[in-house]
């Protein structure tokens, strides 16, 4: 296993359309368990594949909190088939937007269909924080971060500080 770098916004790679897996074979799997090293590393809850530079649908979960305990959960081709008409808010953060939290509203309860670890269908029905994760992530497949769901006044605030604060790294190297 290996520890990946996790690409931070801004930066054009998130905001491209991840394309489908053909097939989970021992690629697939390699990727799913450095992926899954890398976000125990980082620490966070969830990763998509486009957040260490891979644009193929393939997402990693794991919480361990007091309110849910859950994975850790691998999936390629994960799609939405079926959500809440109630929606729940939760403050998100992301690890390409690290220190940055923003309110973002989204179906409470979301069932998501997917390919797990060994290719086999799954239908999973997620609440609480594991739907907001699940969608999130799924998000990135789509080329879409946390900010894209929040004012363009928030979003610009926390982009311009992410710059700026890439430039200060930079300069200290
Ligand atoms: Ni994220």
């Amino acid at each position: 296993m290996a520890i990946l770098h996790i690409i931070t916004a801004p930066d054009p790679r998130l905001k491209q359309l991840s394309a489908p897996v053909a097939k989970v074979d021992a690629e697939i799997r390699q990727l799913m368990d450095d992926m899954l090293e890398t976000m125990h590393a980082a620490p966070g809850i969830g990763l998509a594949a486009p957040q260490v530079g891979v644009l193929k649908r393939v997402i990693v979960l794991e919480i361990d909190r007091e309110e849910t305990k859950v994975g850790p959960l691998f999936m390629a081709n994960p799609e939405i088939v079926d959500a809440s008409d109630d929606d729940a808010i939760y403050n998100e953060g992301c690890l390409s937007v690290p220190e940055h939290y923003a309110d973002v509203s989204r179906p409470a309860e979301v069932t998501v269909r997917y390919l797990d670890r060994d290719g086999k269908r799954q239908d999973l029905k997620c609440e609480g924080l594991l739907a907001t994760c699940v969608q999130h992530e799924i998000d990135h497949l789509d080329g879409i971060l946390f900010i894209d769901k929040i004012s363009a006044l928030k979003r610009n605030m926390i982009l311009r500080k992410l710059v700026k604060e890439r430039k200060e790294r930079e300069n200290a190297l």
